[in-house]
């Protein structure tokens, strides 16, 4: 039986039959003999595996069933964009992790934002947003538990800078969206990791704790001298909804700053396509379905350029 698997799970003996998205293409597809040949496969860079199961052995069935959504998601990837893209997006990921990394756990160390680090993350996503968006935003989607929030980050960031270039903003605004979208979560970073990580449902007290993270997040980004002002509103508004119910201060229309609208959008339209080890993702046209029936919620003129700028021209996937 041929089954699809991920490329971390090939093992020595098993009989490896294609290799899908691979930069690299090998010669030696067949038995996995040694360690040697799993390396080899790993420096691939495939992102899924299809393996015989008649001619070799089967992955633990334990993996099977939690990695199937992860599994359809790798596959289709591979069929929308070429192994150069996932790879060159890997790349681009990998590189501004470091800097991102500094930014968030930072703040949750010292309590203190490195503007530098931002800016740097911030340059990285600008730089493979514009040759190669729909693929980094594709990868950035894949969140293991301990990675979400960074790539949560990572990928509303690169939406926003994607999302402004289409609105035909200057560079300047465009990299004011990229800052903003990085730290927009900045505030969770003071909250208790258990809290964050806690799988099913929140209590009120807990819901009213994570509520508080818009104005937290204000509140450090605020003390950095230099911040634009247009990256504080991202931090303290983007869980304001257009009709007024939203969080912390419920404005309403365009009392809520245009780039606040802005990550509102992204910041929902990643949360709700990202794949996670717990929850089935959802597809684009099911988010979008979603997000366009929730009256009151988005700017509508902006979630109809969002539609046609992004998803209708193929920008994302
Ligand atoms: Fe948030």
């Amino acid at each position: 039986m041929k089954k699809r698997i991920r490329l971390h799970q090939v093992r020595v003996g098993m009989y490896v039959e294609e290799l899908e998205g691979a930069v690299l293409s090998l010669p030696h597809l067949g038995p996995v003999a040694s360690p040697f040949d799993v390396d080899l496969m790993m420096n691939s860079h495939a992102i899924s595996v299809v393996i015989n199961t008649q001619k070799g052995l089967d992955v633990d069935s334990d993996h099977n069933e939690v990695q199937l959504d992860l599994i359809d998601f790798e596959s289709t990837l591979a069929s929308k964009f070429s192994g150069r893209q996932i790879w060159h997006a890997q790349e681009a990921i990998q590189d501004a992790r470091r800097s991102v990394s500094d930014v968030l756990v930072e703040a949750r160390l010292r309590g203190a934002l490195y503007l530098d680090a931002a800016d740097k993350a911030v340059e990285r996503i600008m730089l493979a947003a514009m040759t190669n968006a729909g693929a980094m935003i594709a990868v950035a989607k894949l969140k293991k538990k301990d990675e979400g929030t960074f790539l949560h980050s990572l990928a509303v960031s690169a939406l926003m800078v994607t999302f402004g270039r289409n609105l035909g903003l200057s560079e300047e605004a465009v990299r004011v969206l990229g800052l903003g979208g990085l730290i927009h979560d900045l505030g969770k970073m003071m909250l208790p990791i258990a809290l964050l990580r806690k799988p099913g449902k929140l209590t009120v007290e807990e819901m009213d704790l994570i509520r508080t993270h818009p104005e937290r997040g204000y509140e450090m980004a605020k003390r950095i001298a230099g911040m634009p002002r247009p990256v504080l509103d991202i931090c303290l508004y983007h869980h304001e909804k257009f009709d007024g119910t939203g969080y912390p201060h419920r404005l309403a229309g365009s009392a809520i700053p245009h780039v606040a609208r802005i990550a509102a959008i992204c910041d929902v339209y990643d949360a709700l396509t990202s794949v996670r080890p717990y929850k089935r993702a959802w597809s684009q046209a099911e988010a979008i379905e979603t997000m366009m029936r929730s009256t009151g919620h988005f700017d509508p003129d902006l979630m109809k350029a969002f539609v046609s700028k992004m998803v209708i021209n193929g920008t994302i996937h």
